[in-house]
């Protein structure tokens, strides 16, 4: 056996049995000890076993233990076990899986994998797909679509002749899209700021009595899973009347668009289907290793029309799928061996559960803490808690406690005008007693009654 992988085997192995029983912020000393890793380049060759010894002894403390059960913060999917070895070994493979002439093994896994997506997610079955690097890269390659569709029907060729003199395009989003949404609209050159906004309710949905008649080129983003509340926007109607209107609708459904494949929460998504491009993420909700994302399109030419990349060696699109035809990439890693390595250990029922008990232990956080006397402020519908502890500063200081507590680690955002603490349960590694033992600490360092703090001393180390 290669000596170097095995220690890398073990030193992982190692790793992944300790997140449970050690803080789950790393410690400063870890974090100082980081700044000895500022050296200049070695001039001459080091052992490989030295290189990985290193790594292991500066990176591994110094991590944030997201891979256990009591990492809240964000929305940070955990990695299943079958996802970390799959991955391994696809890297041990290093496939440049661009096409399938360079890496005919990735290239039907990852097939596999898109069928199988799309029937779990319930997409159209003959859309197209693109496994990118996370919902940022999805939404973009879909708005680039998006953007190549719309301008097509209007007679410009976007691709060829850039937006100079193309026909306006007008975007809609709702008040609560995603940072990333902008981004990706910044990118394209739709403009970040050039935008409709459509109002939302107190949940952070569109209100689609607003969305506005539209004319001409037209996308409307939607969002599956508001990233504070969990929210969904009304798929059903907003599709209707953009439709109505001849635009393209976009889901942005990071992590809500998972909701699909839970029987119970699929009502959350109803309407979801009739829209024309998706982007969500498997390193979210379907638990694979970073960086994991995907992007579908309705109509496939499209996205290919968006993507394609063309050269006299590259192969020439024939029977068999070209993934860089569908990816802002030519060379790329084949993250649908990770995906497809998780659907197969999960099955239906198993990414439906998964799926599910999130959701339960997000609504066992709000009762427990709705029972503590706080203030959740969100209808909690998915995985997805925001509550307040008082007055902003008062909340600002349990999340300082809780994160310096480290029994569980929960974020700060702003929800309408209130700083709150946002618990996101999306992991498999979160059992019920993390829950309980979370809720325990966030509970033991929140104010008795506003204006006094807890007296106890935080959890030993
Ligand atoms: C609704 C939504 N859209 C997009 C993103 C960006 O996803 P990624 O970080 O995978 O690019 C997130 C991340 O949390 C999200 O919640």
């Amino acid at each position: 056996m290669n000596p170097l992988l095995h220690d890398a085997a073990l030193r992982a192995s190692r790793y992944l049995a300790g997140p449970d029983d050690r803080p789950v912020s790393p410690g400063a000393a870890a974090i100082a000890r980081l700044a000895e890793l500022d050296q200049p380049m070695p001039e001459h060759p080091q052992p490989a076993d030295a290189v990985l010894r290193q790594l292991d002894e500066f990176g591994s403390p110094a991590t944030m233990a997201s891979a256990g059960g009591r990492f809240f913060g964000f929305v940070v999917g955990g990695a299943l076990p079958v996802s970390v070895a799959a991955n391994w070994l696809a890297t041990a493979w290093d496939q440049n899986s661009a096409n399938p002439a360079a890496a005919p093994a990735t290239a039907a896994f990852e097939l596999v994998a898109l069928r199988w997506l799309l029937d779990l997610l319930d997409l159209p079955r003959d859309a197209a797909g693109a496994f990118v690097t996370g919902t940022t890269m999805g939404n973009l390659c879909a708005l680039a679509a998006a953007r190549h569709a719309v301008l097509e029907r209007a007679g410009w060729d976007v691709e060829a002749d850039g937006l100079f003199g193309a026909p306006p395009v007008t975007v809609v989003v709702g008040a609560e899209a995603h940072p990333t949404l902008f981004k990706a609209l910044g990118v394209l050159g739709l403009g970040r700021n050039r935008v409709f906004t459509v109002p939302v309710d107190g949940q952070g949905r569109m209100r689609a009595e607003c969305l506005p008649r539209l004319a001409g080129p037209s996308i409307v983003c939607v969002q599956a899973g508001n990233v504070n509340t969990g929210a969904f926007d009304p798929f059903a109607a907003l599709c209707e009347q953009a439709h109505r209107d001849g635009a393209w609708v976009h889901v942005d459904g990071a992590f809500g668009l998972w909701a699909q494949a839970a029987p119970a929460l699929r009502h959350l998504c109803a309407g979801v289907s009739q829209a024309d491009s998706w982007a969500t993420d498997a390193h979210k909700w379907l638990n694979v290793p970073y960086d994991n994302g995907l992007a579908f399109v309705r109509d496939a030419n499209a996205l290919r029309a968006a993507m394609s990349v063309t050269a006299a060696y590259l192969p020439t699109p024939g029977a068999a799928r070209i993934a860089s035809d569908f990816t802002p990439e030519l060379s790329r890693r084949a993250r649908g061996v990770d995906v497809w390595a998780a659907l197969s250990a999960l099955g239906r029922s198993g990414v439906a559960t998964l799926v599910e008990r999130c959701c339960a232990h997000a609504q066992a956080f709000a009762q427990g803490l709705r029972g503590a006397g706080f203030e959740v402020l969100n209808e909690v519908v998915l995985n997805q808690v925001l509550v307040r502890f008082g007055d902003a500063q008062t909340t600002r200081d349990v999340i300082e406690a809780l994160q310096a507590d480290g029994t569980c680690w929960c974020g700060l955002t702003q929800w309408q005008g209130h700083a709150a603490m946002r618990i996101s349960v999306c992991s498999w590694a979160t059992t019920d007693a993390d829950v309980q033992r979370s809720l325990a600490a966030i509970v033991r360092l929140a104010p008795t009654e506003p204006g006094s703090r807890s007296r106890d001393p935080p959890a030993p180390r």
